[in-house]
C-alpha cells in the first residue's frame, strides 16, 4: 500500500489545498492530510477546528484521511509507513522554502521522499493568509474556500 503525508497548517484549508489533495489521492494508495504545527505561523483555528474543516471538505474523498501530528514531519512519515510526503508549489517563490524542507526531512528519514504538485492555475496566487486577510476585512472568500466551511471561516476571521 502506497501511503502518502500532505502535511500542512491549513488555517484554514482552501481549494488550492484541496485541488493537491484530492490529485494526490488519485495517485496514492492512500492520502493522510496532517495537520502539523509550523512554528513560525501565529494560527486563527485550534488544531482539531483545523481536523474537523479538513474532514468536512475530504468525506466524499475514501481513501483519504485526517490526522494531527505536533512532532517532526519526517518521524510521521517513518511511523505511519508512508512512502511520499505531497506539497503543492505555487510559483518560483515557493521553491526555496520546500526545497529546504524536502532536503532536511531527507537528512532525518532517508526514506521521506518530497513530491512536488504544481499548482492548478487557478489557485497560484491562492494562500490561507490571502483567504484570511481578506475575510478580515468582509471581502468575499467564496471562490478560494470549500463551500461547506465557508461560513465557519467567515464568522471566525471577521471577529478578530
Ligand atoms: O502550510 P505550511 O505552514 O507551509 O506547512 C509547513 C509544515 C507544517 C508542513 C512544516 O512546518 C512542518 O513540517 N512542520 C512539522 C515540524 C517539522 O517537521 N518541521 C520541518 C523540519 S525541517
Amino acid at each position: 500500500m502506497r501511503i502518502a503525508v500532505c502535511p500542512g497548517s491549513f488555517d484554514p484549508i482552501t481549494n488550492g489545498h484541496l485541488d493537491i489533495i484530492k490529485r494526490a489521492s488519485l495517485l496514492f494508495d492512500k492520502v493522510v492530510v496532517l495537520v502539523s504545527v509550523n512554528p513560525s505561523k501565529n494560527c486563527s483555528f485550534t488544531q482539531e477546528e483545523r481536523v474537523e474543516m479538513i474532514k468536512e471538505c475530504t468525506q466524499n474523498m475514501e481513501n483519504v484521511s485526517v490526522d494531527t501530528f505536533s512532532g517532526l514531519l519526517a518521524d510521521y512519515v517513518r511511523d505511519n509507513n508512508a512512502c511520499a510526503i505531497v506539497k503543492g508549489l505555487r510559483a518560483v517563490s515557493d521553491f526555496e522554502y520546500e526545497f529546504q524542507q524536502s532536503l532536511a526531512n531527507k537528512n532525518i528519514n532517508p526514506n521521506a521522499e518530497t513530491v512536488f504538485l504544481t499548482t492548478s492555475a487557478e489557485f497560484m496566487f491562492l494562500s490561507s493568509s490571502l483567504v484570511k486577510q481578506i475575510a478580515l476585512f468582509g471581502g468575499d472568500i467564496s471562490d478560494f474556500v470549500p463551500q461547506v466551511i465557508l461560513d465557519q471561516i467567515q464568522k471566525r476571521l471577521r471577529k478578530l
